[in-house]
């Protein structure tokens, strides 16, 4: 989708403006942003909580999330602006390179993710497994790792990464029961990265820039053959003229997307496609941190999108508003799932204490002239807004819970006729452009992800042999 295209969608732009302005008006001006451009001291002191919450791990240009303030940023372009103004495309180049592409680079780059979207050798070996008895997200994974089939070449062995950069400084080392020293020296477990042996082609790279490229075209494909799969339907072939958001529509669907369908897909690509050090990025860093490839990587941010208290949710969501059936049954059924001290999907935030601004944008996209909707849409459109109410009601004050990114997203995917067995592998889609970028960005300093637990067991326990016990 070109810029053109959204002078046919410029309802959609106006309502994300005005998300926009209620964000600021509601929150007020966003306040000053901690200052940037100088890199950070080493050791960093900050209180950790459990499951590493507050923990810095690294350093990071990609993306910027201030979770009082309401505000999400790639490189630093506010995420309402870039939803009015950009594609998913231009955002993608964006988080990998850091910078907003001028006219070719865009187009270069549109034609790269245009050929990677062809993956005939990926699609023969998923069509070999029983993919329509599997997980979506499981048959997912398993096609990322066909796709590293098709690239890679670093299973052999002269072109395998060399450890003798290695700088000997893991805090297994170091006695356990020590502290970590934080030597600055220590900070990195590569020295500057030195070029690798020259390499035949880019398609040989599995851990660099064109990886990447194959990943964010690629993972579509699967995703919509899975889709496919699943009824017992081939997948369709992509389409070359179309955009990425559109490519995507026409293969999950089998038909082209009207312009307010593409635009609504595009939008929801963009602000599914980075989100701080989230679970699933965070899991994708870590593979990569051991340097494995940014294949094996993104199969593990799938696998941590998967559960139900990240990606998962949006699926839940539209699962649970399908079961209370109705709005008049909304505050029924939050009184009761609170009293059983239930957690109302689509809810809540590690970061966000305030409304996430991507539901900001998706809530009124999922009910965006939703008067032309079938009766069942609309009535899980009414559903999902008398649930909300009840919700803010009773916890906005007091526990600061509000809708979150994946409240809204499952009624935009019904509307756009996606089925919910897809809508967390199409979270992935586009976290992809995230999970790419951030795994690209801290290979460039790499030291492995090592983090201790605190033992709280016992020690000196007398051993019994089986037969005694
Ligand atoms: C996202 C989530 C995991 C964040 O968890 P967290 O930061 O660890 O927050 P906690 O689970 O500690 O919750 C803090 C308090 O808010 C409550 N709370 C959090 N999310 C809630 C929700 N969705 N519904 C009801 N109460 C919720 C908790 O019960 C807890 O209350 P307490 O202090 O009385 O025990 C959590 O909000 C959640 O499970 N939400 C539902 C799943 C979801 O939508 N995930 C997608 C996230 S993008």
């Amino acid at each position: 989708m070109n810029r053109d295209r959204h002078q046919e969608t410029t309802e959609i732009t106006k309502l994300i403006l005005d998300a926009a302005a209620k964000a600021r008006a509601e929150i007020g001006p966003i306040g000053k942003q901690p200052a940037t451009g100088k890199a950070a001291k080493w050791p960093i002191e900050c209180t950790i909580g459990p499951g590493l919450e507050g923990a810095i791990a690294c350093e990071s240009k990609v993306g910027y999330v201030n979770g009082s303030a309401g505000m999400l940023s790639y490189r630093g372009y506010d995420i309402f602006e870039l939803c009015a103004y950009s594609t998913y495309e231009e955002v993608s180049f964006l988080l990998l390179h850091g910078y907003l592409p001028n006219s070719e680079e865009l187009k270069a780059f549109e034609d790269k993710l245009t050929n990677y979207r062809h993956m005939n050798k990926t699609l023969r070996l998923l069509m070999s497994y029983p993919v329509e008895e599997m997980n979506a997200m499981a048959a997912l994974r398993m096609g990322t790792i066909f796709m590293r089939q098709e690239f890679t070449s670093l299973d052999r062995e002269e072109a395998k990464p060399k450890l003798d950069d290695a700088i000997s400084a893991d805090e297994d080392s170091i006695a356990m029961e020590t502290k970590p020293s934080g030597e600055r020296r220590a900070i990195y477990e590569f020295k500057k990265k030195k070029s690798r042996k020259r390499r035949k082609s880019d398609r040989d790279d599995a851990s660099g820039l064109e990886a990447c490229y194959h990943l964010i075209a690629g993972v579509p494909t699967i995703t919509a053959a899975i889709a496919r799969l699943r009824h017992g339907l081939m997948p369709y072939e992509p389409l070359n003229e179309l955009s990425h958001a559109a490519n995507i529509f026409y293969m999950m669907n089998g038909q082209r997307p009207t312009p307010i369908e593409e635009r609504v897909l595009d939008v929801a690509l963009i602000l599914h496609a980075d989100h701080g050090m989230n679970a699933s990025t965070f899991a994708s860093m870590v593979v990569a941190s051991t340097m494995s490839d940014i294949y094996f990587s993104v199969g593990s941010g799938i696998a941590a999108l998967n559960g139900p208290l990240h990606g998962g949710a949006n699926e839940r969501v539209i699962h649970t508003l399908h079961d209370i059936g109705s709005p008049e049954n909304a505050a029924a059924w939050v009184k009761e799932t609170l009293a059983k001290k239930e957690k109302v999907p689509g809810f809540g935030h590690r970061v966000y204490n305030t409304y996430d601004p991507r539901a900001r944008i998706l809530g009124p996209l999922a009910k965006f002239k939703c008067s032309g909707c079938s009766s069942d849409i609309q009535n899980l459109i009414t559903t999902a807004e008398r649930v909300e109410l009840e919700v803010i009601e009773a916890l906005s004050q007091d526990k600061n819970i509000f809708p979150n990114v994946d409240y809204y997203s499952g009624v935009v995917y019904t509307r756009l006729g996606i089925d919910p067995a897809m809508f967390t592998p199409l979270f992935a889609v586009s976290r992809v452009a995230g999970w790419t970028a951030r795994v690209l960005e801290y290979i460039q300093k790499n030291r492995i992800f090592r983090p201790r637990a605190l033992y709280t067991g016992q020690f000196n326990r007398e051993f019994t042999k089986i037969d005694e016990r």
